[in-house]
């Protein structure tokens, strides 16, 4: 049994294959988090709490006498704002207008096999045979009807826990929700370090680590979207944790709109941590009868340093969240005619680019934006999501269908959230955008945003994407996202109630995404908000990769890639060959890394395959055969990282080892170069010990691989890259 309550003690215990979590109900019905580590057993951790006379820590009602006892120190499990606990809160809530203070004692508790579910927000999922169950601890406020359930899902064996909270007023007053928080997590020993992974457009997902010091520490974002600045998945560590060794607990949240994580350190080096929807410009009303439900948060635990985290992750999301039904199935390596053209193409133009790909044995052409409304540069047409037959001199169906002639499949690009001002939608629908009233609105790349918060909205949006997809044969959406969203006002929304906006904005969000998702479910979703400002848990849900960057230059993607790989599975990052010099930073490098780059992921090529040398083009029939043997290493493989880039300045290197031993691969970039340089080696993971591979025609054990490692060959130009497999021997 994964889930224990003992009654003696008033304790649940969760154990997972790598982790124990405790919660003890104390003498005073408050719900204290006693324990989360390496795995223990069922003793009452409640004696590591020290009862003390602090001074300028308050008593809860009902416990006035004894000034040893207050939520000021003691670790909770589900912190609320007025009882007098001052650190940083789950939850901020009260009634007509007074300061939010609620007071939530134990109430009830069930335990029950399988995994709960989050109707219309994202979450993971049981399948037949995983060992999961659910642990519902019901908190009552001591004065008003409200109640407070908090959701565990334990996945035993995938070393997973979920969270979630429903708040529910059951009482006659409406009550405000200031602050509902997916999670707080209570640590009582020790300075703590924090890994996040921030960024900019062009450069997400950077490795960031620091040690947690007195006050909050807090990344979020409030731009709409889970960002490209900062992401909503963080790493809580010891100080001497590394790839493979260590202490270290994973928080993932799955949601795609403004997101918070805060860490504080107490004044007694307690460090808290919570995640949640932002609650800047939040606030959200609960009438009589109505529930607010957090999104989910994820964590996960181990002993074993980083690579063993992310590879627990990586496993569980790719088993237990994602549902596409490409999750297994060769990704079509494609050519997206993005940096290939811009909006500069026609159909003669996207055909070409089309028997080129045939030719290389690329398997879908993707069109990019430009095709619809009157769409030429980035100012007109968003919303108009009919097909511009006048730049493509056929309808789409017959575009489609010539590319399908050419053995390849034809994806599409769309931005369904957003409307430009110059489009047939606004000139029809004006009050569908958002815009503060009497206010000129603050524009992003020239576009408004859709108010996501109104069902007709939702529905409009569902049947023009539903039109789109049954015109032609469409196989492939790349589903983008292009601007942080500000002056967020729904028209539809009385006053008072503006505050919803944002979080209505995603369930509605949600709503069109798992529409196309039970609709179309064997149409492949690429995910996207100008590369990855939108590279979360809550959009693999219902898409199985994302692009994830609109940097395609193959060495600032090394620190997207490694930045990335801490809390998404590989098979999620999309990854092209793009031109040199490239377009976003201007920096050349051979035609061969930028393959081994882009092949870290779901791969494919952007650029004018026209163009491309015939030396090019062999390589890149190299490239794609390379790929179509090796894919289910790549997607499906166990990936580790051997070297981080912003540590190792010379190269960088990774490998992917089938889950049963039996292939790897193993690829470097080669970053720097010296003049008489000393000998580079390269240390492999995962393979099995005692058995025997062969590499280049020569045998090695694995332990020889592991420990030993391997002599890198010299790199023979700047950025030049090396990829090599290894075959268990007799297989
Ligand atoms: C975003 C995407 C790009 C491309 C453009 C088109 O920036 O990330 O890949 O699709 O939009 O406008």
């Amino acid at each position: 049994m994964a889930i224990r309550f003992d009654s003696k003690t008033n304790t649940f215990t969760i154990h997972t294959v790598k982790s124990t979590y405790q919660m003890k109900v104390d003498d005073q019905k408050v719900l204290l988090h006693t324990y989360f580590g390496s795995p223990a057993d069922e003793s009452d951790f409640s004696y590591l709490i020290v009862p003390d006379d602090h001074g300028f820590c308050a008593q809860p009602a009902g416990n006035a006498e004894d000034r040893n006892y207050s939520l000021d120190f003691y670790p909770q499990e589900y912190s609320v704002q007025g009882s007098g606990d001052f650190r940083i809160k789950a939850l901020k809530a009260g009634f007509g207008g007074r300061v939010p203070a609620l007071d939530l004692r134990y109430h009830s508790h069930q335990i029950r096999e399988g995994k709960y579910s989050l109707p219309g927000l994202p979450h993971f999922f049981a399948n037949d045979g995983d060992k999961v169950q659910t642990l519902e601890i019901v908190l009552k406020d001591l004065y008003e009807d409200v109640y407070v359930t908090l959701l565990y899902g334990v996945f035993e064996e995938k070393n997973i826990i979920t969270r979630a909270a429903v708040i529910e007023n059951a009482g006659d007053m409406p009550m405000e929700i200031k602050r509902a928080m997916s999670m707080c997590l209570d640590f009582m020993e020790g300075r703590k370090e924090l890994i996040c992974f921030c960024g900019k457009h062009a450069g997400e997902r950077q490795y960031d680590r620091r040690t947690l010091q007195y006050g909050i520490t807090e990344i979020g974002s409030n731009r709409g979207t889970s960002s490209h600045q900062h992401n909503p998945f963080a790493i809580v560590c010891d100080k001497n944790t590394t790839e493979d060794y260590g202490k270290c607990c994973a928080v993932s949240l799955l949601y795609s709109g403004s997101f918070q994580i805060q860490a504080e350190v107490d004044q007694f080096e307690g460090t808290r941590l919570v995640c949640g929807v932002n609650d800047d410009e939040f606030s959200w009303i609960l009438k009589k009868g109505e529930q607010f439900v957090t999104p989910e948060a994820v964590i996960s635990y181990t002993d074993n340093g980083l690579a063993d985290l992310s590879g627990g992750l990586h496993r569980a999301i790719y088993d237990n969240l994602i549902r596409s039904a490409w999750k297994d199935r060769k990704r079509p390596i494609l050519v997206n005619n993005w940096e290939a053209t811009y909006f500069d193409f026609t159909g003669d133009k996207l055909m070409e680019i089309a028997r080129q790909g045939a030719q290389i044995g690329l398997d879908m052409l993707v069109l990019d934006d430009g095709w619809f409304g009157k769409r030429n540069d980035d100012n007109s047409g968003l919303g108009d999501w009919y097909v511009n037959e006048e730049k493509l001199g056929c309808s789409l169906r017959e575009l489609v269908d010539q590319i399908n002639g050419l053995g390849l499949r034809f994806g599409i690009w769309i931005e369904p959230e957003m409307i430009s001002e110059d489009s047939d939608l606004y000139r029809e629908h004006p009050e569908w955008a958002m815009i503060i009233p009497g206010r000129d609105p603050v524009r992003g790349r020239n576009q408004l945003t859709l108010d996501l918060s109104r069902q007709e909205v939702i529905e409009y949006m569902k049947t023009s994407i539903d039109n789109l997809l049954d015109s032609a044969n469409i196989e492939y959406i790349k589903w983008d996202m292009n601007r942080s969203v500000d002056n967020v006002f729904s028209a539809a929304a009385p006053e008072l109630s503006q505050g919803a906006v944002r979080h209505k904005y995603i369930l509605g969000l949600y709503e069109v995404m798992e529409h196309i998702h039970q609709k179309y479910p064997e149409i492949l979703i690429e995910g996207c908000s100008g590369g990855g400002g939108r590279y979360d848990a809550g959009m693999l849900f219902y898409v199985p990769q994302i692009w994830c960057s609109d940097n395609t230059d193959a060495i600032e993607r090394l620190r997207i890639h490694y930045g990335t790989s801490f809390g998404y599975p590989m098979s999620t990052v999309a990854a092209h060959v793009s031109v040199c010099p490239n377009h976003q930073n201007g920096r050349v490098t051979p035609f061969k890394t930028r393959g081994i780059c882009a092949m870290q992921g779901s791969f494919g090529y952007e650029l004018d395959l026209g163009k491309l040398t015939d030396e090019e083009k062999e390589e890149a029939k190299k490239q794609v055969a390379v790929y179509n043997e090796h894919y289910r290493l790549f997607q499906n493989g166990n990936y580790y990282r051997l070297t981080s880039p912003m540590d190792n300045h010379d190269f960088t290197a990774w490998s992917y080892v089938m889950p049963d031993g039996s292939k790897a691969v193993l690829s470097v970039v080669y970053t720097d170069l010296h003049a008489n340089p000393k000998p580079l080696h390269i240390k492999w993971k995962g393979l099995i010990p005692n058995a025997r591979y062969i590499l280049e025609g020569r045998e090695y054990t694995g332990a020889a691989l592991m420990q030993g490692g391997i002599v890198l060959p010299k790199p023979e130009c700047n950025y030049d890259s090396y990829m090599v497999v290894a075959n268990l021997k007799d297989r």
